[in-house]
């Protein structure tokens, strides 16, 4: 079946030029069976057109396509292309579990845009080669004020989080509580200290939302990510997502909190200590998805660290096809890895 993806305009913002390309990529990755990605124009619009013969399986898979469809951080509408150059419209439901207004209403320097976001926790999962359930939980262990977070509840996955500024699982802690209030959510949420055999190990945010049909959970620990394991102690998670920072200077301060106590100017330092403590948290099966700016630390590198971490690196055909500009200190990229599942039986 040919289908045409309409991708909504805002991504020509964000992403200038390469708008199209990341939401092929994305879809080639994502869709299941998705063959022949690639933007097509009709009368002066511009879409993504695809071949896939999900649509024509049995009732499940169908709505499974159309769901991973409708989740596409572009998506705006679908079509077949009939042959006589008709378009049908064809239904998407809404995937979402939440309203837009849960990832777009905060706003603060250092935030990662919301349709990017969705974008790489979309192409995580889509390298998990483990079944997700209502247990499946996503880490980001770099999580500032949660937009991965709050795009992974979006999803219907639990969230988890280390971030090291204070203030910001504050502002979060702030924020979800007053927006699930607002909304009249049933829910529990609070900020509490953080304590193991006498010591204080700072703070976590603990929240709880009860939806109709399912509980969703979130925890974030203040800390450095470095102790991410420690922190969460045997909890291995599915999938974790991060955007790392850029090292670029905010003021006075760089926003890496680095390996030598001071702030450096680089990631890849922060990173070469905290990759092998990520790969440790994930589950067998699970992939790890991680943004970064690429002017600190080039892509070879990059991979060269989570292969020696035991990750196995998807780096052919669309999965390489993620690397953008931001604006002129940051050339941002994506690599995604998984965990080999250990054979039983090996
Ligand atoms: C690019 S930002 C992530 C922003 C986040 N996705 C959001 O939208 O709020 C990177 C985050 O890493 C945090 N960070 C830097 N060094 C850290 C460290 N050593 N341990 C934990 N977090 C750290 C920064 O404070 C910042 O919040």
């Amino acid at each position: 079946m040919r289908l045409l993806m309409l991708a909504n305009p805002g991504a020509n913002r964000v992403y200038a030029a390469h708008a199209m390309t990341l939401a092929a990529a994305e879809l080639a990755v994502c869709a299941p069976g998705a063959r022949e990605v690639a933007p097509r124009s009709l009368a002066g619009v511009t879409y993504l057109g695809f071949e896939t013969d999900a649509l024509e399986g049995p009732a499940p898979e169908r709505t499974e396509a159309l769901r991973l469809i409708g989740r596409q951080s572009t998506f705006l509408a679908l079509f077949e292309e009939l042959p006589d150059g008709l378009l049908r419209p064809i239904e998407v439901a809404d995937p979402d579990l939440f309203e837009d207004d849960l990832l777009t209403i905060p706003k603060y320097q250092g935030k990662t845009n919301e349709q990017f976001t969705r974008l790489l926790l979309n192409i995580t999962l889509a390298a998990v080669r483990r079944p997700l359930d209502e247990h499946s939980t996503v880490l980001d262990p770099l999580c500032g004020r949660g937009t991965t977070l709050t795009t992974a509840w979006t999803a219907g996955l639990n969230a988890a989080g280390v971030e090291v500024e204070e203030k910001a699982v504050e502002q979060l802690s702030a924020f979800l509580k007053t927006y699930l209030r607002r909304k009249r959510l049933k829910h529990k949420a609070d900020l509490v200290p953080v304590r193991r055999e006498g010591k204080s190990l700072g703070r976590k945010f603990e929240a709880t939302v009860h939806l109709a049909d399912r509980d969703l959970t979130m925890g974030v620990f203040t800390g450095d990510t470095r102790a991410s394991a420690k922190l969460w102690g045997k909890r291995r998670f599915d999938a974790v997502v991060t955007d790392a920072p850029y090292g670029v200077v905010h003021g006075s301060r760089s926003d890496v909190v680095g390996t030598t106590g001071k702030r450096d100017r680089s990631p890849a330092g922060l990173l070469k200590g905290s990759i092998g403590v990520w790969a440790h948290q994930l589950k067998d099966g699970g992939a790890l998805g991680l943004a970064w700016n690429t002017h600190g630390l080039d892509r070879a590198d990059l991979v060269a660290m989570v292969g020696d971490a035991g990750l196995v690196v998807l780096d052919e055909g669309p999965w390489r096809d993620f690397e953008h500009r931001v604006d002129a200190s940051i050339q941002r990229d994506v690599l995604v890895a998984v965990k080999p599942l250990t054979d039983p039986l090996g």
